[in-house]
Formats: C-alpha cells, structure tokens, sequence
C-alpha cells in the first residue's frame, strides 16, 4: 500500500491500530518506534496521518490555518444510516463551538468569553471547590477503602463544572451517562450496534443541552458562564451565534468534566506508584502544582488530537496533501527524548514539565486548564493532609473507555488504615 502522498506505508504503520491494547494502555509506548523511525506515518487503518514528536505536534498545534481544527469533534467511525436517522429524530445538529472553529470567528469568540477563565476570576472559586472536596471525603474517609474514581474524581469535576457554567445540577446524573456516549461516539468505534445505543443516548444529550439552555435563557440574569455567553448572543448574535449556544452547552460539559476526571485519576495513579514522590509532596505540599504538571505529561487525559491540512503541506518534511487529517499525539510528543530529559521518569522536580502538550498549543490552547489544574491541587492538597499513608490497592486492572483521545481509568481503588488517620491521631 502507499500514502496518499505516493510514498509507500512501512510494516509499522500498516499496523498501527489506535483501538489496539498497547495504544489503549499506553499511548506513548505504543508509538516510541514511530518517535524513533518515522515520526510522521499515514496510517491505513485510521486513514489519518500520525504525528508523533514534540516539535511536530507542537508546530500542527501553532499553526491552525495550515491545520485546521474544524474536524476536532467529527465522528472518527462514521454512523450507519439507521444511526444517522435516530439522531435526525432528535434534531441532532452540532456545529463548530470553540475548539473546532476556524479564525477569525474563532478568535473574536473567544476574547469575548475569556474572562470567567482569567485566574484572578477563578480564585473565588476555590472555597467552595475545597469545601466540596472534603465534603466527598468525608463520606469514604472512615472507610478504608475507596474507588477514587467512582466515589469523587467523576463527581466533583461535573460539579465544579456545571456551577462555574450556571448549570443546575438536578440533571447531573443524566449528563454523565450522555457524557460518556458523546465520547466513545466522537473517539470510539463503536460497532454498528453499539452505534444506535449511543446514537440514542447522544441525541437524549442534545435534548438535556437543549432543555436546560432554554430554561437559562428564560432568565438570562444568572451567574456562570453560559449565562455569560447568552448574554453575549444577545449583544453580539454575529460572533456568539445561536448554533454555538446549542452545541456549546453539550459540548462543554464534556470538555470540563470527563478531561479533569481522568486526570485527576491518572495523577493519583502516577504518584502513588511512584511512592518517593507521593512521600515528597505529603511533605511538602507546595511541591503539588509541580507534581501536576508531571502528572500532566506523563499521564494526560487527553493524549491525541486532530487537525485537517488546508492546503498542501509538510510536518517533520512528510509531505501532506491538503483534505489530509492528522492524529497529533500529545501523550507521544510528551515523552519524546528530543525534548525531554529522561522522558521516562517521573520527576516532580523538573523545571519544564509545563510544557507539556496536554492542554493543546497556540490560539486554541484549553481554556479551562487553570480551572482544571486548580481542582487537582486542592484534591490533592486535601489527600496529602488526611490521608498520606493511603496506598493502591494491588494487582487492581485499569480499564480505559476505547477511544483515540481520552484517556484515564475507568475506576481506581485504594486502601488505608482508618485508625492511622492524621485528624485522628491529633484528636
Ligand atoms: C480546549 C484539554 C479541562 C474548556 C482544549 C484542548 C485540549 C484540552 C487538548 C484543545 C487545545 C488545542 O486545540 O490547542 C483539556 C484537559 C483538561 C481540560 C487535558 C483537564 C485536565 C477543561 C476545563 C474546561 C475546558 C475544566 C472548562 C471549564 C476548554 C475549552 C476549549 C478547550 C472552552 C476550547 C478553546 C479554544 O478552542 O479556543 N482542552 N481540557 N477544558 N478546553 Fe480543555
């Protein structure tokens, strides 16, 4: 076989499978022969061409004219008609919201919504967030026994994400079901059966979205941030459209939630399989934001990204044509020797570790990533106080939801003497 550029595909590439187990354990791994060999592979089974190191991800990042992030929320596996035909049912119509829009309209959209997202408008989040934190420990910390990622890292990143929207959180549970439907559906291949499951379950989201936008703009005075957005549907209707609106409220939640809860759970995992460095930040906690951004390269939850070429071009001097799609790998570029120093080890102490890919590169660079690093130091800040001596529980097997892009356990469980307990022992 060969590429769509003419040159002809390598054993390699002609097996790489993203949905493959080494891809699904460790991303990283699974494309260290690419990082070494080919750095920029056309892959026939996914027809997207692989981009693996650092620099080359980083430059697809930066330049999002050449490379487009219109197909950043397309479906991966497209759906069978009977699919297609339960999400017409439903009026399904998503459109571009803010990751996958082009410039200018992207940018004027963007500065407009900015401010919620500034740090200094985010440190009056913080009370309540920690309050929110303890509260959920509370409830396990006599326990002993935990699933970290059932009992609190899923909950409190949909919290934390639907008050800082303005979203009412009776609907919660519903969304989070719809959450993971919109994931699989977007990143998955999902089989034809499957296909129609989640069709319904993502057309059930459009209506949820739909429903609570419409009760918020009923009362457009509310606080949060999609009541900053219909108010600036309101005054600027050219740049804040009403289809953004629409595929926004669904879009968000998953973009706040299911990112900062894998995470959340991959950093616990790292650390507490890396003791020194657990024991290191329950002794010095202010080493925890720079754990995090260890945490962030090492172990993203979100490892891989997509771009369209919108004209002929090169990365890494592979030539591209133009209508080509690129699979940037951020878990990849994170662990390329080209740029990192012992990319292998995790070093809480490393002085770069925030250049790390996961929140993306350049004009579309996440704009949640101080609200998601904020809930990871307090939950971590809270678990090295009450609970340093917690432990994971052994030979314990992680699952991964099947997809390309985000990544983390489906379920994280860890143990702890109750009686050993700091608050305890100062009691
Ligand atoms: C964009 C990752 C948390 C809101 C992105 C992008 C990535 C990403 C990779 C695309 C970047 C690019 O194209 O250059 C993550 C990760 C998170 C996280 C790993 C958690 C650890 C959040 C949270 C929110 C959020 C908590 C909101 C409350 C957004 C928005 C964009 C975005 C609005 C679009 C920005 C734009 O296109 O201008 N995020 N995200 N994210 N993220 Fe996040």
């Amino acid at each position: 076989t060969k590429a769509p550029n003419g040159c002809p595909v390598s054993a390699e590439a002609g097996n790489f499978d993203p949905f493959d187990t080494p891809y699904q354990l460790d991303p990283a791994e699974a494309l260290r022969w690419s990082r070494d060999q080919e750095p920029v592979f056309w892959s026939p089974k996914l027809e997207y061409w692989v981009v693996s190191r650092y620099e080359d991800v980083k430059a697809v990042f930066r330049d999002n004219l050449t490379f487009s992030p219109s197909i950043a929320l397309e479906k991966l596996t497209s759906a069978p008609p009977e699919a297609a035909k339960i999400l017409e049912g439903y009026g399904y119509a998503m459109r571009r919201t803010m990751v996958n829009e082009d410039e200018p309209d992207h940018m004027e959209r963007r500065r407009l919504l900015m401010d919620a997202f500034l740090p200094e408008n985010l440190e009056k989040h913080e009370g309540w967030v920690r309050e929110l934190v303890r509260d959920y420990m509370d409830r396990f910390i006599d326990k002993g026994r935990a699933d970290l990622v059932g009992e609190m890292f899923r909950e409190i990143p949909l919290t934390v994400a639907l008050r800082f929207l303005g979203v009412p959180s009776e609907d919660a549970k519903e969304l989070r079901k719809f959450s993971v439907a919109h994931t699989i559906n977007t990143w998955g291949r999902p089989s034809p059966q499957q296909q129609l499951q989640i069709a319904e379950d993502v057309g059930q989201f459009w209506k949820t979205a739909q429903e609570i936008l419409d009760r918020m703009r009923a009362d457009p005075t509310g606080e949060g941030w999609m009541y900053d957005s219909i108010r600036m549907h309101e005054t600027h209707p050219d740049i804040v459209p009403e289809s953004y609106l629409r595929s926004m409220m669904m879009a968000i939640l998953v973009a706040a939630h299911e990112t900062t809860a894998f995470a959340t759970a991959n950093a616990f995992r790292t650390l507490l399989s890396n003791r020194e460095a657990w024991n290191d930040i329950c002794e010095n906690p202010t080493l925890i934001p720079s754990a995090i951004e260890e945490c962030l390269r090492v172990a993203g939850s979100v490892v891989a990204w997509r771009r369209i070429a919108t004209e002929d071009t090169e990365v890494g001097g592979v030539k591209i044509p133009k209508g080509g799609k690129l699979l940037i790998v951020q878990a990849s570029a994170n662990r390329d020797p080209r740029h990192w120093e012992n990319p292998d080890e995790i070093d809480i102490y490393r002085h770069n570790a925030a250049e790390h890919l996961t929140f993306g590169y350049g004009a579309h660079q996440c704009m949640g990533k101080n609200i998601a690093r904020m809930e990871m130091r307090i939950i971590l800040d809270e678990f090295v106080r009450r609970l340093p001596h917690m432990q994971l529980v052994e030979n314990q097997t992680f699952e991964y939801l099947p997809n390309t892009s985000f990544r983390g356990p489906t379920s994280l469980w860890v143990e702890w003497e109750p009686a050993q307990n700091p608050e305890r022992l100062t009691r």
